[in-house]
């Protein structure tokens, strides 16, 4: 164990009301920072009152993106504990991250140390209404003050925290999804499967397009063909076809999401057909003509589940279940959050 330097607020903040929540808009009165400098290693672990950095205009995070982050979730069960669910595979994630963005790894120990010390100290920002948590962001940037294209020398690994409430205002009612046919998320041999910045900057373009259209969210196909299913916004994709669930079979270019391999984990337990495979957006529309389509839902930490009411392609509009959940998105929402709020069984030994 590090030891974590601790200086706690002398002026604890407001806590806002549970209508006021919506998604990482308010902040916990504490903050954690480990410094890493070259040569050195990560060092200086501690938490500190929640405030603003002060960094070098030059630092390079600024310049090239040198950035990587996760998020995650705290949550407070009937019983009054908090639990994590499976933070070990996102610190998992980050250095995997951190290995394609040349960041240097993380010490996924002390991480997950430093977490757990933030959240007890914080534990009074957990929200306990119904489908609240504590979102949870750690994340790195490069603080090397220099205008070269390199590797930065020096970074800090942060993580702050948000009470939320629900991602998408639409909750886990299903949502309308506009298939992009000109932009991109990633592409073969790129970032998109590490969690970092860049990938969603260049999301922003379709999505608010999506948007002046009356789209929730974009569903990305990928960059070679404009074929394949990749993601949908910023969250794995699942469909279900004929009484078996599909989901894009991680390629390189689609996130590793962590609710998305409980997701399969869940099916697998419960028997469920489920598959990992490339699919088209031609045998999404054929199963939708030929009545198959039954289902289709989009996993990710903050939305848990959002299932997909209705998929615009081209000039065509493919209402999915009536525009209602289904079976199974319910099935899967209530086992994964039933398993982190401590309301059932945990099978998987996911809860911390
Ligand atoms: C998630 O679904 O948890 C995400 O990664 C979205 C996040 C960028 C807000």
């Amino acid at each position: 164990m590090t030891t974590i330097q601790i200086e706690q607020t002398t002026q604890p903040k407001q806590k806002p009301a549970v209508e006021q929540l919506g998604f990482g808009k308010h902040f916990t009165d504490h903050m954690c920072i480990v410094d890493y400098t070259e040569g050195q290693g990560w060092h200086d672990a501690r938490i500190i009152p929640y405030q603003p950095l002060t960094l070098d205009p030059s630092a390079m995070v600024f310049h090239y993106g040198q950035t990587v982050f996760e998020g995650m979730k705290a949550y407070k069960t009937a019983a009054g504990d908090i639990t994590l669910f499976r933070p070990e595979r996102n610190f998992a994630r980050l250095n995997a991250s951190n290995a394609r963005l040349c960041i240097p790894a993380m010490d996924e120990a002390l991480a997950l140390q430093a977490l757990k010390e933030l959240v007890k100290l914080d534990e009074s920002w957990i929200p306990t209404a119904e489908n609240t948590s504590l979102y949870i962001r750690p994340f790195i940037i490069a603080t090397e003050p220099y205008l070269g294209v390199s590797p930065s020398k020096n970074y800090q690994f942060i993580i702050i925290m948000s009470p939320v409430g629900s991602y998408y205002a639409e909750g886990i009612n299903p949502v309308k999804i506009l298939v992009e046919k000109q932009y991109v998320r990633a592409v073969a041999g790129g970032t998109g499967e590490a969690k970092t910045g860049g990938n969603y900057a260049s999301s922003l373009k379709a999505q608010e397009l999506a948007s002046q259209q009356g789209y929730a969210q974009t569903l990305w196909l990928d960059g070679r063909e404009n074929e394949y299913i990749e993601e949908v916004g910023s969250m794995n994709i699942f469909f279900k076809i004929n009484g078996t669930v599909i989901t894009p079979a991680l390629n390189g270019s689609i996130l590793p999401g962590i609710t998305r391999d409980s997701m399969i984990q869940v099916l697998q337990h419960k028997g469920i057909p489920v598959e990992e495979r490339r699919i088209s957006i031609t045998e999404i529309i054929e199963a939708h003509q030929n009545g198959t389509l039954e289902e289709s839902f989009g996993t990710g930490t903050a939305a848990v589940i959002s299932p997909i009411g209705e998929l615009k392609f081209g000039d065509h509009q493919y209402v999915i279940n009536n525009g209602q959940i289904g079976e199974v998105s319910q099935l899967l929402y209530d086992t994964l959050t039933g398993i982190q709020y401590g309301k059932i069984d945990d099978p998987f030994g996911w809860r911390v």
